[in-house]
């Protein structure tokens, strides 16, 4: 296999043997870095690091990760750098791929991380966009792969918000790995109809089967994962949260819905979460809503259920394992 000079901007652009090998490349790293044998074998690299939006666990783990192959890391944001106000996307990338050897965009909306991969001579990798999270997606199917020892045929069901770039990716995911994947929503949150029609052709060819139900109780009977997201997303108005909790608040991840989905059933959530008031987001939302936790219960997300923090962790081993695959291949 070899991927070198690849971009990574979505799993749909990927052949499930592909991901397996990101998978398999990301678990041989993360075995390397617990045993504290030194692969820095992308010395004298460079990476570049632009954020339009938020981020602690994929900025750092592109920075550890890149430290950790040997490579140096310039992390930018719109406020410190031309990008946007002075200079547009095309020309930031087209100076940048003469100074980097790789380039991650965590932004709005999919265009502008396949304009930049148009316009730059060295690999581009999507750190989240509003419409897929490609890097989040192999730290899940790690995690997925590492709890329950295989991925096919695993009952995934996601809860919440379908239509954005989680349950897109989710999605897309279980398509290409033979995973049967459920959305337990409001119909309005369901992921477009092209996206879905596409998910169904790969499913068709790899066994996986792509299922929606507004019924809460019987979309999660059974699931091995039980995986949501918070309900209004990073871009999204402020103004959103009265609707999505109207709508949304059915599908919360309870101890009930845990417990339906069965004894052996795991919690998984990509993070950050609203579970409790331990943020000044979640603050407001109490003030305004009188909720103390949003899309999952703080039981739920402290339970031995929760594998939210092995999760977390993946994200490193997995960012890792896509700048070694496309830049050393
Ligand atoms: N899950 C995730 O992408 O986290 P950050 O927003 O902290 O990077
Ligand atoms: N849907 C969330 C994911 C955060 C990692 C967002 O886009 O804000």
């Amino acid at each position: 296999m070899n991927l070198k000079g690849r971009d990574f901007l979505k799993l749909l652009d990927f052949t499930p043997e592909e991901i397996t090998y990101f998978l398999d490349l990301a678990a041989d790293l993360k075995d390397k870095k617990k045993k504290g044998i030194l692969h820095d074998e992308l010395k004298g690299k460079n990476v570049a690091l632009i954020f339009e939006k938020t981020s602690t666990r994929t900025r750092c783990a592109f920075e550890v990760a890149a430290k950790d192959l040997g490579m140096g890391s310039t992390f930018l944001n719109p406020t410190d750098s031309q990008i946007g106000k002075k200079e547009s996307i095309a020309d930031t990338v087209r100076v940048l791929s003469r100074f980097y050897d790789g380039i991650e965009y965590r932004g709005f909306s999919q265009d502008i991380v396949q304009t930049m991969a148009d316009y730059s001579d060295v690999p581009v990798w999507n750190g989240l966009t509003d419409e897929f999270h490609p890097t989040q997606m192999l730290a899940d199917l790690l995690t997925i792969r590492e709890h329950f020892g295989r991925l096919k045929g695993i009952n995934f069901v996601y809860m919440g918000d379908a239509r954005f770039n989680m349950g897109n990716s989710y999605m897309v995911a279980c398509a290409k790995m033979g995973m049967n994947f459920t959305a337990v929503t409001n119909k309005k949150y369901y992921p477009a109809k092209e996206l879905i029609d596409t998910c169904k052709e790969i499913a068709a060819q790899t066994g996986a089967t792509i299922n929606f139900t507004e019924d809460a109780m019987a979309g999660t009977k059974g699931a091995d994962v039980i995986c949501t997201d918070i309900w209004v997303s990073m871009g999204e108005p402020e103004s959103a949260w009265a609707e999505r909790i109207k709508d949304l608040s059915p599908y919360r991840v309870t101890m009930d819905i845990m417990n339906n989905a069965g004894p052996d059933s795991v919690f998984m959530h990509c993070l950050p979460s609203f579970h409790d008031l331990g943020t000044s987001i979640g603050r407001e939302i109490k003030e305004k809503f009188g909720l103390d936790e949003i899309e999952v219960t703080n039981e739920v997300f402290e339970s031995d259920r929760s594998i939210v923090f092995d999760e977390a962790e993946n994200r490193m081993h997995t960012i890792k394992a896509v700048m070694y695959a496309t830049l050393k291949g």
